[in-house]
């Protein structure tokens, strides 16, 4: 279902959920990329007269409401991006949000608080997110769906209320589809996976999904010392799901038998603390915890022949598709593994595709432009769980799977 598909939207209140997940630091947006991303379907709501309602997240604030992760700073952001006033809801159904629904004049705006200072928006419990989307509904005459980087989440906003309401996906929605339609539909090969990031629980479960569609899967980032670990290495303090560490074991086994590479770092950069004045060394992967730092250690990127031979796999590469930062790119010392994947895919003789808010993130303030790569996705968890195949609720429900 498409915006048309809902009629004449002039003088209508239009719910329009977005994924305004931007990252922040002290308060400041670091990257406004999917403010940006969602603009075409603001603007084309705005010309015909509709009255938007702008709903997001922000971060997992887990039902509570968290000034940290108020909406109020992307508010104020999209209104310099699109050149008009947007109003700001203190509450996403209360009170605040009533009465600036109720002041819109056809073409106004305004942005909502997080969805998820609600607990009825990600519950669980079917009856509880009903509610939720149905106290929603009565801010809206219609829905239009474009946050893709939500679509894989069963949630209030994402899937109850395009049930109640009438609703169609936005052009962002309709834009990613394009691009990842064809990473899906026979992709050249080579195609190379490359996953890091730190969602290591939600990464790890898409692999053996990925594993029998790719050529080679490289693995950085925060779930690489699970992988280690599989392999019988000890990673020192570094991040591990312990419990995923047999699934990682029947992942490598199954690679070796459909002949697909899984790549891991053979040297990583270890750190004596979180923080951008730790001291750090680079080390073999098998010897994280023979540092001067002993079992303390904590691997913090890549090291720089793993970056390097991921760079080699990528450039002979014809299809790339790229989520989740190599290391923690935001403190400088660990910045490199990222910076030499990133500038690898610009030379990509085929499609490349960043994937994700942190990855588009890191892309950005390492200093690349957009145009450097084939297509920058504002989804991470979503683009992967539809590369492997997956259902989304949040597409399911607006017919366009
Ligand atoms: C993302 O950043 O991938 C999306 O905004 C979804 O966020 P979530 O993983 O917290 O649901």
């Amino acid at each position: 279902r498409t915006i048309e598909s809902l009629g004449s939207l002039h003088g209508k209140r239009v719910i329009v959920r977005c994924d305004l997940n931007v990252p922040l630091k002290d308060g400041q947006i670091t990257d406004d990329g999917r403010v940006r991303a969602s603009l075409p379907t603001l603007k084309a709501l705005v010309e015909q007269g509709a009255r938007l309602v702008i709903v997001s997240h922000l971060g997992r604030p887990d039902g509570q409401v968290n000034p940290k992760y108020s909406l109020a700073p992307v508010a104020a952001r999209l209104a310099e991006l699109i050149g008009s006033p947007v109003a700001f809801a203190t509450d996403t159904v209360g009170e605040s949000a009533q009465a600036a629904v109720a002041a819109l004049a056809d073409g106004d705006i305004v942005v909502l608080e997080n969805l998820r200072f609600n607990a009825g928006e990600t519950s669980k419990v079917d009856a509880e997110r009903v509610a939720f989307a149905t106290e929603l509904s009565a801010l809206g005459d219609a829905l239009v769906s474009d946050g893709f980087g939500v679509v894989h989440r069963k949630q209030a906003s994402v899937f109850d209320l395009a049930q109640i309401l009438p609703s169609a996906a936005g052009l962002l929605i309709a834009a990613e589809l394009d691009v990842l339609d064809r990473l899906t539909e026979k992709p050249e090969a080579p195609y190379t996976v490359i996953l890091g990031g730190s969602k290591v629980s939600d990464k790890l479960g898409v692999i053996g999904h990925l594993l029998p569609r790719v050529n080679s899967l490289l693995i950085g980032g925060g779930m690489l010392f699970t992988f280690l670990a599989a392999q019988g290495h000890k990673v020192g303090a570094s991040l591990l799901e312990v419990d995923q560490i047999e699934t990682v074991r029947g992942y490598l086994a199954e690679a070796e038998r459909l002949g697909v590479k899984i790549v891991l770092p053979t040297d990583v950069v270890v750190a004596s603390k979180f923080g951008a004045d730790a001291e750090y060394v680079t080390t073999p992967a098998d010897q994280i915890e023979d540092t001067p730092f002993g079992a303390a250690g904590l691997g913090l990127d890549i090291g720089p022949d793993t970056a390097a031979a991921f760079a080699a796999i990528i450039r002979e590469s014809k299809t790339v598709f790229w989520n989740g930062p190599m290391g923690v790119f935001e403190l400088a010392p660990f910045a490199d593994g990222t910076r030499t994947v990133a500038a690898a895919l610009t030379e990509v003789n085929g499609l490349s595709v960043v994937g994700g808010g942190d990855s588009a993130a890191a892309v950005r303030i390492l200093g690349f432009n957009d145009d450097q790569f084939g297509h920058i996705s504002t989804g991470g968890g979503a683009s992967l769980e539809f590369l492997e195949g997956k259902r989304l609720p949040g597409l399911e429900v607006l017919g366009w799977q």
